[in-house]
């Protein structure tokens, strides 16, 4: 009989991966709390919350009993045309903890069909206004997933190259990082006047993921939405992954004056239990496609729009949130960042280091470019591996972002396991 990875390498493609040089994929068994138990006893303490979706620690018997009483009474039902109790109260739920101009849910499948919504809102927005604006503006590096919406949207790179030639017209800004912030608000204004058709800035409020985990201020964040309103230029707030609770507030919009007028929420909303993408939108969004006009509706949904099971699951993890005093143990992550930040001054290969929330990251000061493909990247994971801990550098920044139910003395773990790695290097 084979072993679960032999039989994996033959049948499966798995995502990001060259699969001719990593053809094997590490075999997981159960996952509790912070912990996947492999093969063979090994243990891997879950660092990046397994693709930053998790929250409570992985198999939380509260949001396993929502699925499974959902289940009972209703998995799955047609969402045009039918409503549910579960779909409404997430809504009403999410509305109360969202920022305060966010009046409706839209719901999709993920983070990259969240920012198609987001994105495809914003256009009909100005159609349906009989003012057709088709231009969008990203920030450079920024990533917002890989359909084919999200990837125009994103920054230019390795992920999209293959496809640049069909993504659309986007104009791209430097990314407000320390030091750039001025350069990001020139470029705005420049592309703003000399340009009348843009419909929307689109941006990962305070910390830029998969981009390298690049952090920049709520300050200046507002002074370039003020210009976009000014403008006339609708805000999508892409809080995929900053959202639920991850930068130290519900969202990462929170932390500024402005709000959005359209947001998007994947990830971390289920507790990281099943898939779920939701849209929010302002009032004056929604109203813009409310007419006698049937072609004014929007168009949009998939088959598993609204299920039932998903928003179990988010309801149970909304309400943990209160039951587990979430936020406290969040403050407790970021001040233990704080610690472990100022140990990691004493590191001369380490630079730019930063802190948002339960996030802290890193670079690691390399002769190559700071980038994904950067050779430090796989002798870091590897390492990190055979250690027990799971942790994906993007190329040679290194970053934890842990579930928010990590316990402190494997949370030290993970620091005195990164500790280990830079005394090597
Ligand atoms: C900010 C942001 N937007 C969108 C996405 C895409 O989400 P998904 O992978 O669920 O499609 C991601 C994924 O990492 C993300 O970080």
């Amino acid at each position: 009989m084979e072993n679960l990875v032999e039989r994996d390498a033959k049948v499966v493609w798995h995502p990001f991966t060259q699969m001719k040089l990593s053809p094997f994929s590490l075999p997981i068994r159960k996952a509790e709390g912070c912990m996947l138990y492999g093969e063979k006893d090994k243990v891997y303490i879950d660092a990046v919350s397994s693709w930053w979706v998790n929250v409570h620690g992985h198999g939380h018997p509260y949001i396993a009993k929502a699925i499974y009483d959902q289940y009972l009474k209703i998995e799955h039902s047609i969402f045009a045309g039918f409503t549910h109790e579960p779909a409404v109260k997430l809504s009403e739920k999410l509305l109360s903890v969202a920022p305060e101009n966010m009046a409706r849910v839209f719901f999709s499948d993920n983070g990259s069909t969240a920012v198609e919504v987001g994105i495809k809102m914003c256009l009909q927005y100005w159609f349906n206004h009989s003012n057709p604006k088709l231009c969008l503006i990203g920030l450079e590096d920024a990533y917002h997933g890989d359909t084919f919406g999200a990837m125009s949207v994103s920054g230019r790179g390795p992920f999209n190259a293959p496809f640049e030639s069909l993504l659309f017209d986007v104009e791209f800004i430097p990314a407000p990082v320390p030091g750039d912030e001025e350069k990001s608000k020139a470029a705005l204004n420049a592309i703003l006047s000399r340009r009348n058709d843009v419909a929307a800035f689109i941006f990962e409020p305070l910390v830029m993921g998969a981009g390298g985990m690049k952090m920049y201020s709520p300050e200046i964040l507002d002074e370039l939405m003020d210009i976009c309103k000014e403008n006339e230029v609708l805000c999508i707030a892409d809080e995929v992954m900053t959202g639920i609770g991850r930068t130290g507030k519900m969202f990462a919009t929170q932390h500024l004056r402005n709000q959005p007028d359209v947001m998007t929420v994947s990830k971390g909303i289920t507790g990281g239990s099943m898939p779920l993408g939701l849209t929010l939108a302002s009032e004056a969004i929604y109203e813009a496609f409310l007419s006698d006009d049937k072609m004014k509706a929007f168009f949009h949904g998939h088959s598993y729009t609204g299920n039932p099971l998903a928003c179990a699951a988010s309801i149970a993890s909304l309400e943990l949130f209160e039951i587990e005093n979430t936020f406290d143990k969040i403050e407790k992550i970021n001040a233990k960042h704080q610690d472990f930040a100022k140990k990691l001054q004493s590191y001369s290969c380490v630079e730019n280091i930063r802190i948002q929330g339960t996030i802290v990251a890193f670079d690691l000061r390399s002769e190559e470019n700071t980038s994904y493909f950067n050779s430090i990247r796989d002798q870091a994971y590897n390492y990190f591996i055979d250690q027990g801990v799971l942790l994906r550098p993007l190329g040679n920044v290194i970053y934890i972002l842990p579930p928010y139910s990590i316990d402190e003395p494997i949370l030290d773990q993970v620091y005195s396991t990164i500790f280990s790695f830079l005394d090597k290097v």
